[in-house]
């Protein structure tokens, strides 16, 4: 760059003939300028944003325009309406639809469920295999009720061999198969270990005997 500093103190000028009339006087460091009318374009978008600013400081200012926290508050309460769906379909669980669904004959029809999906690795009755036994009061993941046993199921322990159910089988399928499992609890069949902490239900007691009746079955049959 240096090596043209000397040129750039002599800069070839070169103007149009037809332009020379727009030639302002004034020279900066050999930088001249000619005396163009604004393009239109650029008054256009000038002028147009003065007027648009005029309606804007009116609709904001007089009108009753949403303040910024107004419009924060508006895109939040959307975004927390659609986390609330979303929680729902996922570890969400619905103890209405739950009872909903006992009531219609949900055990019979998890039961199905169960045979069809869950035996592979669960067994007959639940006394697990590659699954955990699901008739004891050992639990991994959950606490053993509805409502700890349906992340699991909808969400599935991928890492650790449970699949995920959500979008295999449906919602509903998911909260039968769940009231089956119920009844499977606490009956103790010989069967794979116990896994997981052991959790007490009810009255406190070590004895397996004392905890015989059927603890949070559904009342459905
Ligand atoms: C491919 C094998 C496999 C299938 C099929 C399977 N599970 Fe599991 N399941 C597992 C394993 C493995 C675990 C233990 C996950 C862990 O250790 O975190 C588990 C855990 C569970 C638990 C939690 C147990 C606990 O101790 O926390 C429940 C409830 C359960 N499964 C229900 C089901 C149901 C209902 C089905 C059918 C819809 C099913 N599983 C199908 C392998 C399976």
């Amino acid at each position: 760059m240096s090596d043209n500093h000397s040129n750039t103190n002599e800069p070839a000028l070169h103007v149009e003939e037809d332009e020379k009339h727009l030639l302002l006087d004034h020279n900066y460091d050999g930088i001249h300028e000619l005396d163009h009318n604004l393009p239109n374009w650029w008054q256009f978008t000038f002028y147009g944003a003065i007027v648009f600013s005029v309606f804007y400081f009116i609709f904001y200012q007089f009108l009753g325009g949403p303040t910024l926290r107004e419009e924060f508050q508006k895109e939040y309460a959307k975004i927390e309406t659609l986390q609330a769906e979303l929680k729902k379909k996922s570890g969400g669980f619905d103890a209405e639809l739950y009872a909903k669904i006992v009531a219609d004959g949900g055990v019979k029809k998890g039961e199905e469920v169960f045979v069809a999906n869950c035996v592979a690795c669960h067994k007959e009755q639940g006394i697990g295999d590659i699954g955990p036994n699901l008739t004891d009061k050992y639990w991994i993941n959950s606490k053993g009720t509805p409502e700890t046993n349906y992340p699991v199921v909808f969400n599935g322990v991928p890492e650790n061999g449970m699949p995920t159910w959500a979008g295999v089988i449906s919602t509903e399928e998911i909260y039968q198969v769940i009231s089956y499992v119920q009844t499977l609890h606490n009956k103790n069949l010989p069967g794979k270990e116990p896994q997981g902490e052991p959790v007490e239900e009810g009255a406190t007691t070590d004895a397996p005997a004392a905890e015989a009746a059927e603890p949070a079955a559904p009342a459905a049959q």
